[in-house]
């Protein structure tokens, strides 16, 4: 529980015209649920059979077995391993949508181009595909033989996307544990099949499982869905815009993008400039996009789309009577959005076949009919611009200036300025000297049960302060590019003296005329691929496993399935994964001691609980220096 409810001051300030207006928000739906169930949160509550629901007495007094004798330990352990198989599924679905765009943009069946050819070489190369003298199209079709050979692997191998882009000290790791993955889909099948009734009762040997899907996520997931993304759309370079709801404009029609996937995004980018005289016929000055949630992300690091606001703030944007549609396609979309669209002129638009919202406009969205689409959700938005009551408008004047599209190929161009032969090496000489004292990632959403965003900046800034660099993803970049660590007065105000120094320099050098931010903003959720990318060039340019690097993650504000993967993918990495909510894992100790020490042994990355944002950020870096010492580095 909380008192305040986000530090976001335009989200505080619609939280009032919230109240005005009558609109019931997350927050009051949370209180309403107040107090939770207790055997839920401890994840002791079995519904795998129907002789269920079972559950077991976390104070040992009244039942410690289900009916069909499995023990806490086993139920935390099956509950966990489903939510994370989950997880991947939502990222192996997104991949596969954009294996199949870049197969027919490929075939000529679509209108999407392929325009990082760049990239598509340097995927082909990294599967030992030879580009010399092929097509574009003839190459990618190629690369998607591949994609779709890991898809439908029906022999025991490990999937191509891992053996490829895996660190190579780390796939001896995971081979010993038997966990690389054969086939997303049939390791996904498997999770289903290994956690119903009367399957798996062994607690170790369902968290190896969980491990596996955090691989299946990693890469089936976030990394060939960026791989595909960067082929289609471009790989992002650095770009300049604003964040938070002050972006949307009062003399526009202004048109929000909510979901994870670009695929219908970057059409409707295209169309809202191509269909601004419409926009201007009925009065408005243009059409404004802007982003929520990842889709927000996607557009931004390759369209510099501005951001509106993140996940927990979703509801408000509507509540500011200036949003005339919002398109939302899969994952993290509220279906009270609809609701809270009836009260304002709102045109809230639904688009795929897996998500469809009572009360909100289906437009269905197919590949071949991608343009008309789009042409009709921005025409949607102009007409429902006349229907705009004036005196409902209120857009909080708050935007911050961010600078995004930090690709590792961004960064290792914007450090490339200073050795151009070996871009990583800047880099790496300021984490051995200590000017760089590490790298967190942080990842993730933001969760009702913390105030709205207060975790990613408050840690952030200790982490700053004390010369870690950060780079971010989903809506912790959403939230710290709101709270103005995304430019180069972020760097001024929030990095330590020696990380100043190094971020000045490389800013210099990148012809910036100012410092680098000090929060490099590297995308959506499944852009922590890239993170992925970096840790992995970087274990390879010093020989050692990504274990032993001084880096690591956190997803201070976690609420979905996904970042439980996601986080499970980092641990599988090696590396130490903090959170800043707790997930239903306390009822069985065996469990939490696997996830949070005995992993450790095995794996060499583990989970790491802190619910405090400064003591998190000491806990991460004392993690850090832990391993610098390992390496021998100066502290
Ligand atoms: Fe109860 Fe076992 Fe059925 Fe779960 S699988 S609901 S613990 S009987
Ligand atoms: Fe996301």
């Amino acid at each position: 529980m909380h008192n305040v409810r986000s530090i976001d001051p335009a989200a505080q300030e619609l939280l009032k015209k919230a109240y005005r207006d009558g609109i019931e928000t997350v927050w009051e739906r949370y209180d309403k649920q107040q107090p939770q169930c207790g055997f839920g949160s401890l994840g002791l509550c079995c519904r795998h059979c129907i002789q269920g629901p079972c559950r077991i007495d976390p104070f040992g007094q009244g039942p410690d077995k289900g009916i069909c004798g499995a023990t806490a330990d086993v139920i935390v352990a099956r509950n966990l391993l489903r939510q994370v198989a989950a997880g991947a599924a939502a990222h192996v679905d997104h991949a596969y949508d954009a294996v199949e765009a870049l197969e027919m943009a490929a075939q000529g069946k679509i209108d999407y181009p392929i325009t990082d050819v760049g990239k598509l070489k340097a995927i082909a190369s990294g599967l030992g595909i030879d580009s010399e003298g092929k097509e574009p199209d003839a190459l990618a079709l190629e690369v998607v033989h591949v994609a779709y050979g890991d898809m439908g692997n029906h022999h025991n191998r490990p999937m191509k996307w891992v053996s490829a882009h895996a660190p190579k000290q780390r796939l001896e790791v995971w081979e010993s544990l038997g966990i690389i993955p054969r086939n997303p889909d049939r390791e996904i099948r498997e999770a289903m099949h290994q956690t119903t009734m009367g399957m798996d009762a062994d607690p170790v040997n369902l968290l190896l499982a969980t491990a596996k899907q955090g691989l299946v996520d990693g890469y089936a997931g976030l990394k060939l869905a960026t791989d595909m993304q960067d082929i289609l759309f471009g790989t992002p370079a650095p770009v300049v815009t604003e964040a938070n709801l002050g972006v949307l404009k009062e003399d526009y029609v202004n048109l929000i993008v909510h979901g994870h996937v670009p695929l219908l995004s970057e059409k409707i980018v295209q169309w809202a400039k191509t269909l601004s005289p419409e926009a201007e016929a009925v009065g408005a000055k243009g059409v404004q996009v802007a982003g929520i949630c990842c889709t927000g992300n996607e557009v931004l690091m390759r369209q510099g789309v501005p951001l509106a606001t993140n996940y927990l703030a979703q509801e408000l944007a509507i509540v500011t009577g200036a949003v005339d549609a919002m398109v939302v396609d899969v994952q993290c979309i509220m279906p009270s959005l609809s609701q809270i669209s009836s009260c304002y002129h709102t045109e809230l638009i639904t688009t795929m076949p897996i998500v469809k919202i009572p009360g909100a406009t289906h437009v269905p969205f197919a590949l071949e009919k991608a343009d008309e689409a789009a042409q009709e959700i921005v025409r949607k938005a102009i007409a429902a611009y006349a229907r705009r009551d004036p005196n409902k408008v209120h857009i909080p004047d708050y935007r911050e200036k961010i600078i995004a599209g930090f690709s590792v190929e961004a960064i290792a161009g914007a450090l490339g300025k200073l050795d151009a032969d070996q871009p990583l090496k800047p880099l790496v000489d300021n984490i051995v000297n200590g000017n760089i004292v590490g790298v967190v990632a942080t990842v993730g959403c933001n969760n009702v049960k913390v105030t709205q965003d207060i975790f990613h900046v408050e840690m952030v800034k200790e982490l700053l302060k004390n010369n870690v660099l950060v780079v971010a993803t989903g809506c912790s970049a959403h939230a710290l590019a709101k709270a103005g660590m995304m430019n180069s007065e972020g760097t001024e105000q929030y990095a330590g003296s020696t990380l100043k120094a190094v971020l000045r320099a490389i800013g210099e050098a990148a012809g910036l005329g100012a410092p680098l931010p000090p929060v490099l903003h590297m995308g959506s959720c499944v852009d922590n691929s890239r993170i992925g990318d970096l840790v992995t060039a970087l274990a390879n340019y010093l020989g050692v496993d990504s274990a032993a690097l001084p880096v690591a993650a956190s997803a201070p504000e976690p609420q979905h399935e996904k970042a439980l993967s996601i986080g499970t993918w980092a641990v599988a990495m090696g590396i130490t994964t903090h959170l800043g909510v707790i997930p239903p894992v306390l009822g069985s100790k065996q469990v939490t001691e696997l996830l949070t020490v005995g992993l450790a042994e095995v794996i060499g990355g583990k989970f790491y609980v802190e619910t405090e944002p400064q003591k998190a950020a000491l806990g991460l870096i004392e993690d850090i220096r832990k391993k610098r010492r390992a390496l021998g580095l100066d502290q």
